[in-house]
């Protein structure tokens, strides 16, 4: 697939992410009390740097893992069928689960992930997402923790990509076409 020319402007600073992260962790904590049993779940791959700062301003002893969950291919377009691509390691059964994404879209991927889990009866499951996009919702989800609520735009940086590209940049940028006059 040929690239269209793109520039990337910045939507999200890496300092306001960093802010936000601390302000859920706070309210993480507090749901996840004393637990000794948490397992944090990254969707791989658009999640890789948010669990990285999320783990890291969590004070509870945790587990880490991931899982892998198939959807853009290269393309912009959501496809509506999920399949597991890679499934977590670990037996969550009677464990405390946090799934972390890095966004809901059109709902289907965590909606998917989530139902999966749930009958594998974890102790308690949870899931926060970086980024909502609620105008784009196809199916009901709601997420316990968003960082933040966007418009309909197409955003890479911090972990997520366009066709692969961008993860690397330390915010969240919105990409805008330059053939578009
Ligand atoms: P959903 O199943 O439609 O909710 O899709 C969620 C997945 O779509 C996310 O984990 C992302 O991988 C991908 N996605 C959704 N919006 C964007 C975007 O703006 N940029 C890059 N990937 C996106
Ligand atoms: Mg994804």
């Amino acid at each position: 697939m040929t690239q269209r020319p793109y520039v990337i402007d910045v939507m999200i600073s890496a300092k306001a992410i960093a802010a936000r992260i601390e302000e859920l962790c706070e309210e993480i904590q507090k749901e996840f009390g004393n637990t000794d049993k948490l397992v944090v779940v990254g969707l791989l791959r658009g999640s890789f740097v948010f669990i990285a700062d999320l783990v890291r301003e969590l004070d509870l002893p945790i587990e880490v893992d991931f899982l892998e969950a198939s959807s853009y291919g290269d393309a912009m377009e959501s496809s509506r069928e999920v399949r597991i691509l890679k499934d977590l390691r670990g037996a969550i059964e009677g464990r405390d689960v946090l799934v972390v994404e890095d966004i809901v879209d059109t709902g289907h991927t965590l909606n998917h992930v989530t139902h999966l889990l749930q009958s594998r009866n974890p102790a308690r499951l949870k899931s926060i997402a970086l980024l909502d996009k609620p105008s784009r919702r196809e199916v009901e989800f709601r997420s316990d923790w968003v960082g933040f609520e966007i418009p309909d735009e197409f955003v890479v940086g911090y972990g997520i990509d366009y066709a692969q590209r961008n993860r690397n940049l330390p915010h969240i940028g919105k990409v805008r076409f330059t053939d578009e006059g």
